[in-house]
């Protein structure tokens, strides 16, 4: 098996960072990742240690995991020297994770032991997943490109790096939050946002769509900015991160595309985001997914897209199965056979926090993280000069499976909430017949502000059409009218207030009508 991050990452963090000589920094990291650790760092010894939760609990759908974690303070220096050895050794490295401080890492164990979800997710709404959007969803499919998606795939890439302390990372930031909001087009629900970071240059990007009456229940989709060259990455080394992770991005991006095409308004909150400093141990969205556990948000589900453009084994998709949430898990699976029925999919496992959906898990939120292929058949190029759109063949088609997925994601957990659902639009016929110079009028029709109250003939003879808000029209006084020489007329008024909508129709000449009236009831 190729040669993973997670130990080079913590090395090159502190290669990057304005270390003073003999600075410590803290990570956790699983045993496997220990044990090498321990191999070349005689000194590291472990804090603390603690058996996760979810392997006391006897947590049947992942037998082989999670580790023990352990808490270590790590020799920046030491490190260095050693990092040529790391990475010769670390076949297949546990992920790690970055702690500022000592209890900030005894806090993050804490976490792991808990059997009970923390605070903000025993808040957080474990949603309905009955799939029914079909009619919204599939006119939005059918709409998607991978064109789209590999042209975003090669902007970001064409950054010397997108590392989170170079200027690459800092500007990829900046392009990502223009190029979104341009692609938002003005509307007013949407609003695009850099999240800051104390600790380094490379800001996270978030988009927000407001929901429109059940606004307070969020759903999560996102992907990571950064990238890495694992040798080491500084101000001109080329690490363009196609696959890992601009795929991910670039397919959150043509979601975006789709979703303002179709005037798709959700009644959750959407939010897009693209983490900073993925790479150097899920730092950018374990600030982000603590800031939302602190602020008590209630985020009714995660899905995470890094590495979608490579198709490494037999299945379109992989279900990563730990870092989590099985019924979500299930759900999505379900969304493909539904939407994407043609699809194979496949389940399999990092067997470390290998992505930023570990940061919201740790909070406590329902995460999936569906993945290009097996994690043993991955992309062999990511972490490299050769992590390149040419190298996945210079098109997306992969990363189009999984933008239909997620688009689909967004969509079904978009579209519900609590509240009432708005009324729809309703249609009522009449038909019947006039003589010359014959009135007829039809109403009231209870109709809601917002909505709009349009009427409709068909027929013989010539008929004229006439419809007014709070009172039955006359040929004199009407919001709208129709008065063509044939029997086919329409009309219709926006309706700012709840009110009664009348209809009028008058016989210019003898004939039949079929009248329609299509209107948003109160
Ligand atoms: N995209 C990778 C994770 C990945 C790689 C998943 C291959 C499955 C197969 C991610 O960007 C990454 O490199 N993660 C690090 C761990 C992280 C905590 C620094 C890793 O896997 O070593
Ligand atoms: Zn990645």
């Amino acid at each position: 098996m190729r040669t993973r991050l997670a130990l080079a990452a913590a090395l090159l963090l502190a290669a990057s960072h304005p270390a003073q000589a003999g600075e410590k920094v803290w990570i956790s990291l699983g045993d496997a990742a220990l044990a090498q650790l321990q191999k070349l760092a005689v000194a590291a010894q472990p804090q603390a240690s603690v058996v996760p939760a979810a392997r006391l609990l006897g947590d049947v759908r992942d037998l082989r995991a999670p580790e023990n974690v352990h808490l270590v303070e790590v020799d920046e220096d030491q490190l260095l020297q050693l990092s040529g050895r790391v990475h010769e050794d670390l076949k297949r490295c546990g992920g790690f994770m970055f702690h500022p401080s000592k209890s900030a890492g005894l806090d993050a164990l804490k976490a792991l032991q808990s059997p009970t979800r923390p605070q903000a997710a025993l808040a957080a709404t474990r949603p309905s997943y009955v799939i029914d959007q079909q009619a919204v969803i599939n006119p939005m499919l059918s709409q998607m490109q991978a064109s789209n998606i590999g042209q975003t795939i090669v902007d970001l890439s064409n950054y010397t790096n997108r590392y989170y302390t170079t200027s690459g990372g800092v500007n990829a930031s900046n392009w990502l939050k223009s190029r979104w909001t341009t692609i938002a087009n003005g509307r007013s629900d949407i609003t695009v946002e850099q999240f800051t970071h104390a600790s380094w240059a490379q800001k996270s990007v978030i988009l927000t769509i407001k929901g429109t009456d059940n606004g307070n229940e969020v759903v999560v989709l996102g992907a990571h900015l950064d990238s890495i060259n694992q040798s080491g990455t500084s101000e001109t080394t080329r690490a363009p991160g196609a696959d890992d992770d601009a795929s991910g991005v670039a397919s959150l991006t043509e979601i975006l595309r789709t979703l303002v095409a179709g005037n798709y308004k959700p009644r959750r909150t959407i939010k897009l985001m693209a983490y900073a400093a993925e790479e150097v141990g899920l730092r950018g969205s374990a600030e982000i997914a603590k800031s939302f556990a602190n602020a008590g948000t209630n985020v009714v589900g995660v899905m995470q897209l890094d590495m979608t453009n490579y198709k490494g084994a037999a299945n379109d998709i992989y279900i990563f199965t730990d870092y989590t949430d099985s019924q979500q898990n299930t759900f999505v699976t379900n969304l493909i056979s539904t939407y994407l029925p043609t699809l194979k999919v496949g389940t399999d496992r990092c067997g470390y926090a290998c992505s930023d959906h570990a940061s919201w898990n740790a909070q406590g939120y329902a995460t999936s993280m569906p993945f290009e292929s097996s994690f043993s058949a991955d992309n062999p190029y990511i972490h490299t000069v050769n992590d390149t759109y040419a190298n996945t063949g210079s098109q997306a088609d992969h990363s189009l499976k999984f933008a239909r997925m997620a688009l689909a994601y967004a969509v079904e957990l978009g579209s519900d909430g609590p509240g009432t659902p708005p009324p729809t639009d309703k249609t009522e016929t009449f038909s019947g017949s006039l003589t010359l110079n014959q009135t007829k009028s039809f109403g009231p029709f209870k109709v809601k502000a917002g909505g709009t109250i349009k009427a409709s003939t068909t027929g013989t003879g010539d008929i004229d059409l006439y419809v007014k808000l709070g009172a039955v029209p006359t040929t004199s006084s009407y919001g709208c009218k129709s008065d063509g020489s044939t029997a086919t007329e329409s009309c219709s008024l926006n309706v700012t207030v709840n009110s009664d909508g009348y209809v009028l129709l008058k016989g210019y000449s003898a004939g039949n009508y079929k009248l329609t009236v299509v209107y948003r009831p109160q």
